[in-house]
């Protein structure tokens, strides 16, 4: 390319505009205005911009749509007064404020000194830009705490992902009482609803909605994991903004222990949302010169609506975040034997599913839970990965060996971090687990946590995990946690050290999942916790799946694939097809109901396959068939949820299309038609608008007068009529562009 003159004096003007400019390559960039000190990241269509004010602290001075290059943000300033009464601590919108000063708001950090001192008070010291990353230090202004905040932005997406470092100078030990990787400041307005997920065992992602309101919302786990009661994941939307329209802010945690995340509207009406570490019973010992790093907040906003909202997300994932980003492999159908056998696991009874999933077309083929110890009901075995002798007397290698001349690989589940009390491992190490002396030590499922914080416990489940994949063929590990923490005590530490465990174990955990798979790397993971309890971007960057949900309702799924699908990426979203009537609710799906609401996320099937008939084989045959040959755009497409199946909805539709857009997958479902209505018309989306599409239906059938080729524009605008009537129907139609 001709650089001439008169570019180059105009970029030379931009930058001496801006004043010291610091362009990244890779289509982000940041940029320091000296001038005004005023930072500025912008990447896609985000612009987000902060500042340092007169009395030194940082301020949040604009986070939304992308503003043009020669825009210049005014210098944050000290607000006026507002009151004699609160100091103007409490209406400055500080990106990361310290616990003191008089705040009333959740602050960023709070810390107890030995002397009994708990005033902290952050200024701006420096910043330095790495790559992609700005770093910017604050320092209390008269102890020697240094925090490091960090803010890279995703140059596809324009999501930010902020996190802080907490640094210990002073000569004595601090206890971290509290420590968020970042508040995100909304524009000033009354105009919000905020969206956050719940749920708890076989009902997760029920989409809830609240106005934002003066006062606060807490989102949070104080499980010691994820959990399924909230997710780590919020959007706030102007009030007019839905699935297709208008602003959204949201966000997610990239930590898999107890967290929170805070939504607050302050007493001048200012929207806070505050994220990190769960403040409850948290209090990290931090030794002289040790720090501590919070986990990653990421956040985007969209103009879009909740749609977009997701489909960043979605990208985020799966350009970033998971293990094989920017470019991850499809997921392989899998065969899960749990809802066949539960825990009676033997050589010949697997091998029989195996050979009949392999004719169906699986490639992958997983045993779940009871082949090693005394496993034989959910009382006992946890904690003993020897392989069972009287279920397979020769090992597994006659299984493995089986399952590959089938032409299938091999998965395994395992539940590294649990022991039953009923185990050898716990008649060996009564001390190995969470408890606190004296006290009695609550089950759950029967079972007790590992202490995983300790470096013992730790190298045992390593060694264990790595024995189990060294000497054998294993390609995926389904990696299990059935259940929450109790007396999370840590006895064998410094009273004052105990609460390092909320830090501590998942670090272990994290370090455990990376040495695997640097040692292992052919081995994919899959991470599941009584169906979908640890789903975050923090186990989303080391694991390549999650389980959504133990509920396999192939209708009930249609709710909680749509909760899922707000924050997830339908990439890792594993779906069974299991038997009918259901073991949830008792009803009855036909086959091809089930499989299509499977094949909206990554596929399996978890059914007895020795109940089938020959034409329940022929079906699973077809419609696998027909998902592989979509399944790239259905993982790795751009969603959108056309209707959905929320509040009792009659029907439901989600699509997915290629991100060339030349191919599209359309999911339709109807509940139970009444009082003969016909099904709604089905309008695509992103589509593209001049390109041709040929049509062709998986299952189900569309007016006959419907064109087999027709624009992107007609789909879009003119859309499509599929003949559904009865209860329990599905369609699926495929548009590939000629
Ligand atoms: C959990 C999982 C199930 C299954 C069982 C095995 O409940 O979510 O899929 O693996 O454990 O015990």
């Amino acid at each position: 390319m001709r650089v001439t003159r008169a570019v180059v004096v105009m970029l030379i003007a931009i930058i001496v505009a801006i004043g010291d400019a610091h362009a990244a390559a890779s289509g982000q960039s940041i940029h320091f205005d000296q001038a005004n000190k005023v930072f500025r990241l912008d990447a896609a269509k985000v612009t987000y911009a902060f500042g340092v004010d007169d009395k030194g602290r940082l301020q949040s001075l604009y986070w939304g749509p992308r503003l043009d290059a020669s825009d210049r943000l005014p210098p944050a300033v000290t607000p006026p007064k507002a009151d004699g009464i609160d100091g103007d601590i409490n209406r400055v919108r500080q990106e990361y404020s310290g616990w003191g000063g008089g705040l009333y708001y959740e602050p960023g950090v709070k810390i107890t000194f030995p002397d009994g001192n708990r005033d902290l008070e952050l200024h701006y010291q420096s910043y330095s830009i790495k790559g992609d990353t700005l770093y910017v230090a604050l320092k209390d202004i008269e102890r020697a705490i240094v925090v490091t905040l960090e803010y890279e932005m995703d140059a596809g997406t324009g999501i930010v992902r902020r996190s802080a470092t907490i640094s210990n100078q002073t000569a004595t030990p601090v206890v971290i009482e509290q420590a968020n990787a970042a508040t995100w400041f909304l524009p000033r307005s009354r105009d919000y609803t905020l969206r956050f997920l719940s749920g708890r065992w076989a009902g997760e992602n029920d989409i809830n909605e609240r106005p934002v309101q003066p006062g606060k919302t807490v989102l949070e786990s104080r499980r010691g994991t994820t959990g399924m009661q909230n997710e780590p994941w919020f959007a706030v939307r102007r009030n007019d903004a839905d699935e297709t329209h208008g602003q959204v802010w949201f966000g997610a945690l990239a930590w898999s222990g107890s967290w929170q995340i805070a939504i607050e509207q302050d007493q001048v009406e200012q929207v806070r949302i505050s994220g990190g570490f769960n403040p409850f019973d948290f209090g990290y010992k931090l030794a002289p010169g040790a720090s501590l790093s919070t986990p990653s907040f990421y956040a985007g906003v969209a103009t879009d609506g909740l749609g977009e909202a997701s489909r960043l997300m979605h990208r985020l994932e799966l350009t970033k975040i998971l293990p094989q980003a920017p470019a991850p492999r499809v997921r392989p159908v899998l065969y899960n034997s749990w809802e066949a056998t539960g825990f009676k696991v033997d050589e010949p009874g697997q091998i029989a599913l195996a050979e009949k999933a392999a004719s169906i077309g699986v490639e992958r083929f997983v045993m779940d839970d009871g082949w090693f110890g005394a496993r034989n009901s959910d009382k006992a075995g946890l904690g003993d990965w020897v392989v069972n002798q009287q279920k397979f007397p020769h090992g597994l290698k006659p299984l493995i060996d089986r399952v590959h001349a089938l032409g299938m690989d091999f998965g395994l589940w395992v539940e590294p971090e649990m022991v039953n009390p009923d185990s050898d491992l716990y008649r060996a190490h009564p001390d190995w687990v969470l408890y606190m002396n004296g006290r009695p030590r609550t089950e759950g499922r029967n079972q007790l946590v590992l202490n995983l914080a300790r470096a013992d416990v730790r190298a045992y489940v390593y060694n264990a995990l790595d024995k189990l994949l060294s000497e054998n063929d294993i390609a995926f590990l389904k990696w299990d946690y059935n259940r929450s923490w109790s007396e999370p005590g840590w006895p064998a530490v410094a009273p004052d050290e105990q609460k390092n465990v909320y830090v501590d174990f998942i670090r272990n955990y994290y370090g455990i999942l990376q040495e695997l798979r640097k040692k292992h790397p052919n081995v994919e993971i899959e991470s599941c916790s009584s169906g979908g309890g640890r789903i975050d971007l923090g186990v989303m960057h080391l694991t390549d799946e999650v389980w959504t949900s133990d509920n396999t309702d192939a209708f009930d799924r249609l709710r909680i694939q749509d909760g899922f699908t707000q924050a997830w990426t339908p990439a890792v979203m594993m779906a069974w097809v299991t038997d009918s009537p259901t073991w949830v609710n008792s009803r009855t799906l036909s086959l091809e109901y089930r499989f299509l609401s499977s094949m909206q996320g990554s596929l399996g099937i978890g059914a007895d396959l020795n109940k089938w008939q020959p034409q329940d084989f022929a079906t699973a045959r077809r419609l696998v068939a027909e998902y592989k040959a979509i399944r790239k755009t259905v993982q790795q497409g751009s969603l959108y949820r056309l209707v959905s199946p929320q509040n009792g909805s009659e029907q439901s539709a989600t699509e997915s299309v290629s991100p060339d857009r030349a191919h599209a997958v359309l999911f339709a479902f109807l509940h139970s038609s009444t009082e003969n209505y016909p099904y709604p018309t089905v309008h695509l989306q992103g589509l593209d608008a001049n390109a041709k599409y040929r049509i062709h239906a998986i299952a189900g059938t569309f007016d006959p007068r419907t064109p087999l080729v027709a624009s992107g524009a007609y789909w879009m605008h003119a859309g499509i009529d599929l003949l559904m009537r009865g209860d329990f129907q599905a369609a699926a139609v495929v548009f590939d562009k000629e």
